[in-house]
């Protein structure tokens, strides 16, 4: 890890953040690492916020676009040609959707949601979270954009993930052509 990855690891006050954060930044430096075949370690990444410039933005590296995501136990890495969201979430039939997804859908939407119940609701809910935050993250506008206007742009793709149980991932990718997405576990990457 570079210092300022370090600094942020050391950062963290709950071990599971560090955990997660640890991986997510680990898995990203294994992943460049394989495709430009250099040692993890030289891989220079910027993860500079335009906003505040303090390095809690986006990963971006030369040749390569990249997003992060962490949720629960599970933590997740897209690499490609073209800008690229990754969004993984726990399907949580705990929260208050209803006041959730009234400050994050559509009017249409909620009419849509309102013909679930239950852990169904919960479900469609995330569905939505996760596609239109895997949107806002390929932009790299991130959660500043109102998410009720969120829709999928012309010319960005989404990928409906397959993830464990409990969980709901959505890849979005800004590319003329439907992307070819190839999904695979880190067990090897990190062996
Ligand atoms: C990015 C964001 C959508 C992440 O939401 P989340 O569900 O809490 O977290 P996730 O685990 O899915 O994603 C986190 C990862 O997104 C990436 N990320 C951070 N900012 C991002 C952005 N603007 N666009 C895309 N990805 C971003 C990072 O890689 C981060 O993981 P890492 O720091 O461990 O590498 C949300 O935190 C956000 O919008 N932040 C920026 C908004 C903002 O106000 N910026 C100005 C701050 S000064
Ligand atoms: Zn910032």
């Amino acid at each position: 890890m570079d210092e300022v990855e370090r600094g942020r690891l050391a950062a963290y006050v709950r071990d599971e953040d560090k955990a997660r954060f640890l991986l997510g930044a680990t898995l990203v430096r294994r992943l460049l690492a394989a495709r430009f075949s250099l040692p993890p370690a030289s891989i220079v990444v910027n993860r500079t916020c335009p906003d505040c410039g303090k390095p809690h933005g986006k990963v971006r590296t030369d040749g390569a676009e990249l997003s992060v995501t962490h949720a629960g136990d599970l933590v997740g890495v897209a690499i490609g040609d073209h800008p690229l969201g990754l969004d993984v979430e726990k399907v949580d039939p705990g929260i208050d959707i209803d006041a959730v997804a009234r400050l994050t859908l559509a009017p249409e939407e909620l009419r849509d949601l309102s013909q679930y119940n239950g852990i169904e609701k919960a479900s469609v809910f995330t569905t939505y979270w996760t596609r239109k935050e895997a949107v806002v993250k390929a932009t790299g506008d991130g959660l500043r954009t109102d998410l009720r206007t969120v829709m999928v742009p012309d010319g960005t793709h989404l990928v409906e993930l397959a993830v464990p149980p409990g969980y709901l991932a959505a890849l979005a990718v800004m590319s003329a052509a439907p992307p070819v997405v190839e999904e695979n576990d880190a067990t090897q990457l990190l062996s």
